[in-house]
């Protein structure tokens, strides 16, 4: 058991616009039990301090803003060697770049050397839980996996698989691939905290054979979530139409093979038809809103206001390596660019509950990630908004907990990020 004091907050439902103080839980000097991983009691320090066993470790954050630890649903793993490579857009970044890191991923060690790194990174940056794309090699999920499981973290994590229009080394030929993930999901979902995620790359690698098989694997394992990419470059959708010349709609192929559903989340969603909204709308599958990755690879813009106003559930992520920060504060600071560029609005609010409780809203996982609140799993970021001496200077006129929470996701990154506790145990070294 330990005790983590600090100002609390967490949100309870969707910020209706900026200064919704009905949306969040804010205790200006709060403390977090945390007991077996989990959240055991909150509220006020003057309250349960008192309840507190006097042998009971406190540690006190003076000053900072503890938050339930940020929620990246969409990023790649095996892109960490791809992230800020220069100068293309989708289908000749992927080729060119991306296609031949994730090759190295067959390797074990190369795996599990990776998977220490990309699990410590996201820590640095307060990120509890993420959506991760492995390769379509085993050996990539696995490392992962196993890496989680030793910290006790939250991932969900799925094979890429491909079978076409790839390097020989990403293919798999459909019963393998299928076999592969079958064999991965009753090996890893539901052990400890993990969870799988089914994973067609997209519906340009894989026939529709190999969809099929990935539609009917979703249908086999309920619990099961399914991750992949939508509408995001227009020569993408150029490709689709001439690879399924019968469907509709590029939304409409997912939607034929059983791809779309409440646990389904859709990577970009940027170029979409009014019928292809309608189908997300309708199946309850989640947009997911990736903006550094949207203006790096030039993909285009996410129209935020559009998507909301007709119903589809949004998540917000990083898709590092398309994505140029592993930080969910970077990640928020170019949404609210990217919807400042169609006359739109994100109010700070917004973007944290977007971050914890929305992101957790999207994987299923309401109450049990993404909450400060008894029995969800104390995964917590601790922030400072003073954190380099620009956030300092500003801060000195910040009037109220809605100006430090823009000055966070404007200004702030990993330096803003004081310590993550993962299942209640710090992940951190403390910084001086
Ligand atoms: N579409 C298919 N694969 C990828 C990928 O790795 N990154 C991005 N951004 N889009 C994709
Ligand atoms: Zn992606």
């Amino acid at each position: 058991m330990r005790a983590i004091r600090g100002r609390l907050l967490t949100f309870l439902l969707a910020p209706r616009g900026a200064g919704d103080a009905q949306s969040y839980r804010y205790i200006d000097d709060g403390i977090i039990v945390a007991k077996d991983g989990r959240i055991e009691a909150v509220g006020p320090a003057d309250e349960l301090t008192a309840q507190l066993p006097a042998d009971m470790p406190v540690e006190h954050h003076a000053g900072a803003l503890i938050m339930p630890g940020f929620i990246d649903p969409h990023i790649h793993f095996p892109q960490t060697q791809v992230i800020a490579s220069y100068g293309a857009q989708l289908l000749e970044w992927l080729e060119k770049y991306t296609f031949v890191e994730e090759q190295k991923f067959a390797d074990p060690a190369h795996s599990a050397r990776n998977a220490e790194f990309f699990l410590d990174e996201l820590a640095r940056n307060g990120t509890t839980t993420a959506v991760a794309y492995c390769t379509a090699h085993p050996a990539s999920a696995e490392a992962l996996f196993a890496a989680a499981q030793k910290r006790n973290a939250g991932m969900i994590v799925g094979n890429s698989v491909m079978n076409r229009n790839g390097p020989p080394g990403l293919l798999a030929p459909a019963p393998t691939a299928i076999a592969d993930s079958r064999d991965l999901i009753r090996r890893w979902h539901g052990s400890g905290r993990q969870r799988y995620a089914v994973t067609p790359r997209f519906a340009i690698t894989s026939t529709d054979q190999q969809l099929a098989e990935l539609g009917a694997l979703l249908k086999e394992f309920p619990t099961v979530l399914m991750q992949t990419h939508l509408d995001e470059n227009l020569n993408e959708i150029a490709t689709i139409k001439r690879l399924f010349p019968n469907d509709p709609s590029y939304t409409a192929v997912y939607a034929r093979f059983g791809l779309l559903g409440p646990r389904s989340l859709m990577g970009h969603c940027i170029h979409l038809e009014d019928a292809e909204v309608a189908l997300l709308r309708d199946t309850q599958s989640v947009a997911v809103f990736c903006p550094t990755s949207n203006l790096f690879i030039g993909s285009g813009l996410f129209d935020y206001e559009r998507l909301n106003a007709a119903g589809v559930r949004i998540a917000l992520a990083t898709d590092v390596g398309g994505g140029t920060s592993y930080s969910m504060l970077r990640t928020a600071a170019e949404a609210y660019k990217v919807m400042q560029l169609q006359s739109q609005n994100l109010p700070a609010l917004a973007a944290f509950d977007l971050m914890t409780r929305r992101n957790s809203a999207a994987l299923g996982l309401e109450g049990e990630i993404g909450a400060i609140a008894p029995g969800a799993f104390a995964d917590l970021v601790v922030l400072d908004a003073r954190a380099t001496p620009a956030m300092a200077h500003r801060m000195e006129v910040a009037r109220n907990l809605e100006e430090e929470l823009f000055v966070l996701m404007t200004l702030g990154d990993d330096r803003a990020v004081r310590q993550t506790y993962i299942a209640g145990e710090p992940a951190l070294e403390v910084r001086a």
